[in-house]
């Protein structure tokens, strides 16, 4: 199995590695050979890469987030939490997830599920597959446990596999056909969820949903703010952007 290694900046950017014998340029660190240069570093030691000194550190879950490879736009830790707590996903489930992606949730999905968890993914986009896929190989690597995965080429209301699932993520930008393709494959009691940035597409989720028989438990949207020390001593709200991920929206079979 190809080796990976998680490597920080002092100020904090995260590079992750593939451990490869021969000469090649990787993002941001310039041309190494990363098998010779880092094939003995221990976790907690330092290295000297061009100008920047990187230490190896423990490939934990936000580690392996911050430095993802990236294509399409993720789902981060703010609604990721939310699907998982919401859905009740843990050990032994079985999961569907479409678009896969650049994998962000995936990697939360993964992280949860365990050995005893099934992940299956649908992604009709190469190129975005390609990005999804390595990111879920990296963390294959990484974690302690992985759940089995499974992954399926094409839009997913033409590739719903026959199977039972216990929950179902769907972030893409038209999730209408998907709603009722793919409700029919939720176990009694099992939960769907759709991640819709605009207010017409939760909508439409809304209905879908209805009209597949499911009823609706939440929809809104979840807001984080975070906070930091000021200059003169004491903490407030930080300056920065306050921006919209995207409404979220749990439906149950019952
Ligand atoms: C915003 S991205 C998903 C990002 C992912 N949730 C993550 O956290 O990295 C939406 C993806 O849905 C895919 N997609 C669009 N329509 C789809 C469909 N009908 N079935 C499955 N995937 C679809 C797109 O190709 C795209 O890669």
């Amino acid at each position: 199995m190809t080796e990976w290694m998680v490597l920080m900046e002092n100020e904090g950017k995260v590079h992750i590695v593939k451990l490869e014998d021969e000469l090649r340029k990787h993002k941001g660190l310039g041309v190494i050979n990363t098998m010779r240069l880092l094939g003995d570093l221990e976790i907690g030691q330092e290295v000297l890469i061009g100008q920047k000194y990187l230490k190896r550190m423990p490939p934990r879950l936000p580690e392996l987030i911050a430095g993802m490879a990236r294509r399409a736009q993720t789902i981060s830790a703010k609604d990721a939490g939310a699907f998982i707590t919401k859905l009740g996903i843990g050990a032994g489930d079985c999961v569907l997830e479409a678009g896969l992606g650049s994998g962000g949730l995936s990697l939360h999905l993964a992280k949860v599920l365990g050995n005893s968890g099934h992940l299956v993914t649908a992604e009709p986009r190469d190129q975005h597959a390609k990005v999804g896929l390595i990111n879920l190989e990296r963390a294959k690597y990484c974690f302690e446990e992985f759940p089995q995965h499974t992954h399926i080429e094409g839009m997913l209301e033409d590739v719903v596999p026959e199977m039972e699932f216990d929950a179902i993520i769907l972030d893409m930008p038209v999730h209408v056909p998907a709603i009722l393709a793919s409700t029919p494959t939720l176990k009694l009691g099992g939960r769907l969820a759709c991640y819709a940035p605009t207010t017409s597409q939760l909508e439409d989720c809304w209905q879908a949903c209805e009209d597949a028989g499911l009823k609706v438990e939440w929809a809104g949207e979840l807001m984080e703010r975070p906070w930091g020390r000021t200059s003169k001593g004491g903490m407030r709200p930080i300056n920065g952007p306050f921006g919209h991920t995207a409404f979220l929206l749990f439906a149950q079979k019952v």
